[in-house]
């Protein structure tokens, strides 16, 4: 068995936790919407308004703070009034990037509000910078968040709502780089101000433009776009800047790069591997940061990293356009880490988003058209660490954990975060090494320890997953915590993810 030991400040306090980084992402991309969370009105499956009810159910119960939509690629070829009025009269047209398949319109503007309704979460909204108008972009504001007699706001009653809905964040494009039009970060920084300048405050309606940017640690991207910010020949300023957001991206997989390697038939040196990158996005956190500090050192621009998550090969038999992929617990605890990394990081880091949330790369749940519905080892992970939605990030400095020589990189066994909120502690552990149990000694300081409960999410193997056969082969269970005084103690099996609750003491 190996050693670690953390020193936990509970009253070194380094940023609120926005509940935002607990994001979740639903494109029109293979059976994320269709088959995952629209099944229709007509359906015999449990539903609400043509959405899966039990699907709705898992998700309510991971609090999710707020939901991307319409994508991700297909964001840039979306015309957002192709998806409004009566579903037998909107027009089809081809889902170009995922699949090559016909595209309904059946689920649209209402349909995405309604479900955002359903599980509590903000809506992101990705507005069409690539193949869109400036106009249909800021029509498409004045739609949703109008409420007087203009023009847009008529057409949402015409159509049946009343209400404008609050959105408070919007996307200007996505991967301008690539899909979303193949842009230059120059070019793109120029067009997405004028389209930020379009997308108006309407009535209450605050909402946060948030700038497509590059992806890992492609820092041209975030800098173009803070020089924009920043820019001294137009109106807009540090102190009142054209975007509130600046977003990149940063998928996970072992060593071949994204869709190459399976998500179940992996060796250990995969696994580690991909940990070595999953790691990494501390990293690329920390270089854009620094980017960002240099432009705007008051923050007033948020860091948003609005997909992550990991990319394997689609699952055998099923369309290779559609992205499904099984989840072990080595997903999970790339997940873990990068919690981790987003804690470390809460000052400019303010919203995440997971790709995505059914169906589709790193998914919480995988859904049948049968019915079946399964939670995955990364569903249990975004539960357990769910209390550290807008806690506030305290110092938890690792003092001694063991390294694994990874193709000559040195990868820490142990990654861990700490939060305090409503007077407990919640502290996180992601254990890495394969082969041993480590026992984890956390040193509470700056308050009193009066109990502490464990979980722990395990299995025998890393590949581990659950299938509607086996949905529990990977679910949390206790953890023995043993507390003596202020120091606590666990042991954490090979490859685990676990938390630790504490209450604490500050008398
Ligand atoms: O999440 C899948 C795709 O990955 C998104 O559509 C795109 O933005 C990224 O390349």
């Amino acid at each position: 068995m190996s050693q670690a030991r953390i020193a936990i400040s509970a009253d070194v306090a380094r940023a609120q936790i926005s509940k935002h980084l607990y994001g979740h992402f639903a494109e029109h991309l293979g059976r994320c919407i269709y088959g995952g969370f629209w099944v229709g009105e007509d359906s015999d499956l449990p539903h609400v308004d043509g959405i899966r009810a039990d699907v709705v159910e898992a998700l309510r119960n991971l609090e999710v703070p707020n939901l991307r939509w319409p994508g991700g690629c297909f964001a840039d070829e979306y015309h957002w009034r192709d998806g409004i009025g009566p579903r037998e009269q909107r027009p089809t047209m081809v889902n170009s990037h995922w699949g090559d398949v016909v595209e309904d319109n059946s689920f649209g503007t209402h349909e995405f509000m309604r479900l955002c309704e359903l599980l509590g979460a903000a809506p992101y909204v990705n507005g069409n910078l690539g193949s869109g108008t400036v106009r249909e972009m800021g029509e498409w504001l004045e739609y949703l968040t109008r409420s007087d007699d203009s023009p847009m706001a008529r057409l949402r009653r015409e159509n049946g709502r009343d209400e404008p809905w609050p959105v408070p964040f919007w996307g200007l494009g996505n991967e301008a780089w690539g899909c979303g039009g193949n842009m230059r970060p120059q070019a793109y920084a120029d067009e997405a101000r004028r389209y930020a300048t379009f997308c108006k405050n309407h009535g209450d309606n605050k909402v946060a433009r948030i700038a497509a940017g590059g992806s890992d640690d492609d820092l041209s991207w975030t800098r173009a776009l803070m020089e924009a910010v920043a820019c001294v020949d137009c109106q807009a300023s540090p102190e009142s800047p054209i975007f509130q957001g600046v977003s990149f991206h940063y998928y996970t997989y072992a060593s071949q790069g994204i869709n190459t390697e399976s998500a179940t038939e992996f060796s250990t040196s995969d696994y580690l591997r991909t940990m070595v990158r999953a790691t990494g996005i501390e990293s690329a956190i920390r270089a854009h940061v620094a980017v960002m500090d240099s432009y705007d050192p008051e923050g007033k621009v948020d860091l948003v990293c609005d997909e992550w998550g990991t990319w394997w090969l689609p699952e055998p038999g099923t369309n290779p356009g559609f992205l499904h992929q099984q989840n072990t617990l080595r997903d999970a605890l790339v997940a873990g880490v990068h919690f981790d990394a987003f804690h470390a990081h809460a000052r400019r880091l303010r919203m995440a988003n997971i790709a995505q949330t059914v169906n589709v790369l790193q998914a919480m749940l995988l859904t049948g058209d049968d019915g079946s519905m399964v939670l995955t080892p990364t569903y249990h992970v975004f539960e357990m660490n769910k209390g550290h939605q807008d806690g506030t990030s305290v110092d938890a400095s690792i003092l001694e954990a063991p390294s694994l020589d990874v193709d000559g990189h040195a990868l820490r066994a142990l990654s861990a975060s700490a939060s305090t909120k409503d007077g407990q502690l919640l502290i996180s552990l992601s254990h890495l090494d394969p082969d041993q149990e480590m026992e984890v000694t956390l040193d509470v300081r700056g308050a009193g320890v009066t109990g502490a409960t464990g979980r722990v999410l395990a299995a025998s193997s890393i590949a581990a997953h659950n299938t509607p056969q086996t949905p529990d082969a990977v679910a949390p269970r206790d953890l023995d915590v043993t507390v003596d005084q202020r120091i606590l103690r666990v042991t954490m099996p090979p490859h685990s993810f676990a938390t630790v609750s504490v209450a604490l003491d500050h008398a």
